[in-house]
C-alpha cells in the first residue's frame, strides 16, 4: 500500500471518529431567541437535538391544539453529568405531565445530554408513528406546529423563562 492510500484511510477513519463524537447529523434546524431545535427523519424515527442558553431544562413540543394543550412534549435537563429526558403530554393549555400518568407510555430515548458554557444540549429519538395515542403521529409532508421552551432550573415543574411556537414542514424544514 502506498503512502497516499494509507493517508486517505487515516483521514477517512479520523472523519468517522469526528462525526461519531459530534453525534448524528441533522437535516433541518429552527432557531429562536437562545434556543434551537435540529432534526432528521430517519426511517421510523425522528432524531432531535434541542439546545438552549440555560443551565436548566429545555423542551420541544409537537402539535398543540392551543398553547401547550395536546402537545407531545419532550423535556430534559442535565444535572451535573446526569441527563434526564421525559415524554410529556400537554393535558391543558398551561400544564403538562408524564404520558405514563395519563394512560400513555414513555416513548423517548435519550441519545446524549451536555451542559457546557451555559448551554444545555440534549439529543433524543422519538417514533414517527408512536403506538401511544397521546404522542400523535408526526408527518413529514404536512404542517407541524412546534413549541420550543426553556427554563432556568433543573426541574420540569419550573415554568419557562422563554417559550415560542412556529409552524414547520418536518420533511423539508420550511418554516411558515
Ligand atoms: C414546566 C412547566 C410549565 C409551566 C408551569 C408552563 C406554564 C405556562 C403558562 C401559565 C402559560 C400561559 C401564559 C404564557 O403565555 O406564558 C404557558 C404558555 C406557553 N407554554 Fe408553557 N409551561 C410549562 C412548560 C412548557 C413547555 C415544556 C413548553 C414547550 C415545549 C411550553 C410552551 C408554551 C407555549 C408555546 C406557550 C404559549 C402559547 C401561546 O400563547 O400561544 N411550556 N405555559
Amino acid at each position: 500500500m502506498n503512502s497516499r492510500v494509507i493517508a486517505a484511510i487515516f483521514v477517512a477513519v479520523f472523519m468517522i471518529g469526528v462525526s461519531a463524537a459530534f453525534g448524528a447529523d441533522y437535516d433541518h434546524e429552527v432557531k429562536a431567541k437562545n434556543i434551537s431545535f435540529a432534526w432528521k427523519i430517519d426511517g421510523d424515527k425522528l432524531l432531535g437535538k434541542m439546545s438552549a442558553k440555560t443551565d436548566g431544562w429545555v423542551a420541544v413540543g409537537f402539535n398543540p391544539s392551543t398553547k401547550m394543550k395536546d402537545a407531545n412534549i419532550i423535556i430534559g435537563y442535565v444535572d451535573g453529568k446526569d441527563a434526564k429526558i421525559y415524554d410529556h403530554f400537554g393535558e391543558k393549555a398551561t400544564g403538562h405531565s408524564e404520558d405514563t400518568k395519563q394512560g400513555g407510555s414513555e416513548d423517548v430515548t435519550l441519545v446524549s445530554g451536555v451542559e457546557e458554557g451555559g448551554m444545555t444540549t440534549i439529543e433524543f429519538t422519538i417514533p414517527i408513528k408512536s403506538a401511544d395515542k397521546l404522542d400523535g403521529v408526526l408527518s413529514a409532508d404536512s404542517d407541524t406546529v412546534l413549541i420550543l421552551a426553556y427554563g432556568d432550573r433543573d426541574s420540569i415543574k419550573a415554568r419557562h423563562k422563554y417559550r415560542t411556537s412556529m409552524t414547520v414542514n418536518l420533511g423539508t424544514g420550511a418554516v411558515k
